[in-house]
């Protein structure tokens, strides 16, 4: 199967209740080819509206940090997230809110294969779910982030979530937990050879 057939599949998804409220499904984005991928949560309401993963406000973070931070273009890495259709707070459209553990498992089958197809050698989770999700664990993102960990033999680098950066800090100056992240990034600079 090809990426473009598992997209096909996923966008006629129906395994999880999200498939009732939301707009569009963000199935992912990016090169085919990436060393690097990106692992979110789920999308927001820009994404929702758009199909497309992190075009929001932590998205224009995120493309910070790879174009500004790692020097590489947003589309020659990929982009994905845990569950592809958005969850909110009662279904409504109005609050977002973390996947449930049953919307992570019915979803969890595209995440894998699209990791199986690309195939990178360096996956960042961002943020708590992602984290769990593939590294089968329930240790928060504070313990697990700066330090590779592995899954099914590619390097994972766990960091904190654009979001979180927005919520703690906001976009300007430089926090605590930004230079965490800019350390997190070192490390696949230096993992993937980026450096000249
Ligand atoms: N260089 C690329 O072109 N893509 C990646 O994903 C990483 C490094
Ligand atoms: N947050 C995420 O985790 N994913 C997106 O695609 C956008 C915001």
């Amino acid at each position: 199967m090809s990426l473009a057939d598992l997209k096909q599949e996923a966008l006629a998804c129906t395994l999880c209740r999200l498939a009732a409220t939301r707009t569009q499904v963000v199935f992912g984005e990016g090169s085919e080819k990436a060393r690097l991928m990106f692992i979110g949560e789920g999308p927001g309401k820009d994404e929702d509206a758009s199909g497309r993963p992190f075009v929001g406000r932590a998205g224009q973070l995120l493309t910070r940090i790879i174009e500004n931070g790692l020097k590489l273009k947003r589309e020659d890495v990929y982009i994905a997230n845990v569950v592809k259709c958005r969850p909110t707070v009662d279904g409504l459209g109005k609050k977002d809110r973390p996947p449930e553990a049953t919307e992570v498992t019915a979803c969890s089958g595209y995440l894998r294969r699209q990791i199986e197809l690309i195939r990178p050698e360096v996956i960042v989770t961002l943020g708590n779910p992602s984290t769990r999700f593939l590294l089968n664990t329930t240790e928060g993102i504070t313990k697990l982030r700066g330090k590779w960990h592995e899954y099914n033999g590619i390097a994972v680098m766990p960091t904190y979530h654009p979001s979180f950066l927005l919520r703690n800090g906001g976009d300007a100056g430089n926090t605590p937990y930004k230079r965490d992240v800019w350390n997190d990034m070192k490390q696949v600079i230096e993992k993937l050879g980026l450096t000249d």
